[in-house]
């Protein structure tokens, strides 16, 4: 086999993986109900409470991509007919609406321009009209670059008593988000962003208003099904999935370990090990050095007289975009990055394909190396291009904010004792 490029990976997902999170993967087999196995599944459940900030009984991985996370947990609580109320800014909104209309849910949507979101209070108005069983949100939007203020959502949904599930599969380990404090219902996280864990699993939570609905529609397997599960009273609508019906996995989250689909073990020694990495730095500390990073980065983008394409007050920490100069071809500069550098930043979809580029800074490649080797590979191709950007400005602007940044933590610690 030819040896794989080393990469830079400053992308909004997948980023480097923690080589800690690698070395742990590549621990042996074991069984998945082997109690040193086990054992390892309850410690991940507790970590995830911490990472998601909730007391929540239910917090375990789903097995695939990220968005198995978001249909598992859209499955398991849309029953045909029911109205869903999904707020689009973004790529990811509409992923919400695809998966919803999969499920013959009735779906509300609103939309506003990518790049910017929705005031809170307008969203919170239209609950109240649309009165849905479940909103579902997306936090940060990687698509635009954008993060959706959430606090006063949750409260309504209780109000109203409908669910609220939101995708945090951009932000989970990188950006405040407090499950229980935001009274959220259901969250699902992803593994290839902030926690810097190889793509392939999603951690979710939902707490016992969510988990009502779920237990209404439980149906084990008829093959494993013991003479109780099939005595159980059945008062919902199946859930039209069997590897999503988190009725069932959440049975092989409990002592209960039933057997339902063979365990990914190896990924969950990668979860077990990246959420240990996560919590040991302390969730605090990592949203401050995301933030840290951020600002670096747009120091170096705005001196070499690059636009940001969106600047206010609602920007995703770890995802910075910036608009494409007129008349650039934004793919054959980050192609010229990757075949130079070894760099891969991103493009992005639907109406702004070719208009920004999107950096992200993100779990272990949010840090200062990564930070100043993507500001220079992408001067170097925009000046072998050329685009008139300000040579040499931006290394030395992200230069002197570290510097100074440095100074400041340090007199502030002075100052403090
Ligand atoms: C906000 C958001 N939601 C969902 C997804 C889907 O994740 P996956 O590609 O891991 O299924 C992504 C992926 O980039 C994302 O950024």
């Amino acid at each position: 086999m030819s040896q794989l490029a080393k990469r830079t990976i400053m992308t909004p997902g997948p980023v480097e993986a923690e080589p800690r999170v690698l070395r742990a993967m590549s621990a042996p087999i074991l069984g998945q109900f082997d109690p040193a196995f086990t054992e390892m599944m309850n410690e991940t459940m507790d970590m995830l409470r911490d990472l998601f900030q909730t007391k929540n009984q239910w917090a375990f991985p789903i097995d695939g991509t990220s968005r198995s996370g978001l249909e598992a947990v859209l499955t398991s609580l849309i029953e045909p007919g029911d109205r869903v109320f999904v707020p689009i800014y973004g790529r990811f909104g509409h992923l919400l609406v695809e998966i919803c209309e999969r499920l013959d849910a009735s779906v509300h949507t609103m939309e506003c321009e990518w790049g910017t979101v929705f005031d809170e209070d307008d969203v919170i108005e239209e609950i109240r009209k649309v009165k849905p069983k479940i909103v579902a949100c997306v936090h940060g939007e990687t698509s635009t670059g954008c993060v959706m203020p959430l606090q006063n959502i949750g409260k309504t949904c209780r109000e109203e008593d409908c669910l609220f599930v939101v995708d945090a599969v951009a932000t989970i380990g990188g950006v405040e988000f407090k499950v229980d404090d935001w009274f959220i219902d259901a969250a699902i996280g992803g593994t290839q962003k902030c926690l810097s864990v190889p793509s392939g699993m999603a951690p979710i939570t939902y707490n016992s208003r969510a988990e009502a609905i779920i237990s209404k529609r439980k149906k084990v397997e008829r093959g494993i099904a013991t003479d109780q599960d099939q005595t159980t009273p059945f008062s919902g609508s199946v859930i039209r999935s069997n590897y999503f019906d988190l009725s069932q996995l959440q049975d092989y989250w409990s002592p209960r370990r039933l057997n339902h689909h063979t365990e990914a073990t190896s990924m969950i020694y990668g979860l077990h090990e990246g959420l240990r990495i996560l919590l040991d730095e302390g969730l605090e500390n990592r949203f401050e050095r995301h933030i840290f990073h951020e600002k670096a980065l747009m120091a170096g983008i705005k001196a070499m007289g690059l636009d940001l394409f969106v600047e206010h007050e609602y920007k995703l920490p770890v995802v910075t975009c910036i608009a494409v100069p007129n008349g650039v071809d934004a793919d054959a500069v980050r192609s010229f990055m990757l075949t130079h550098f070894g760099v891969e930043i991103a493009s992005s979809f639907g109406p702004l394909h070719g208009k920004i580029w999107r950096i992200g800074s993100m779990g272990y490649s949010c840090r200062k190396e990564n930070v100043l080797f993507a500001l220079s590979a992408l001067e170097a191709a925009l000046l072998y291009k050329e685009v008139p950007v300000h040579s040499g400005k931006a290394v030395q602007a992200a230069l002197a904010y570290y510097e100074s940044a440095v100074e400041n933590v340090h007199s502030y610690k002075m100052r403090r004792g």
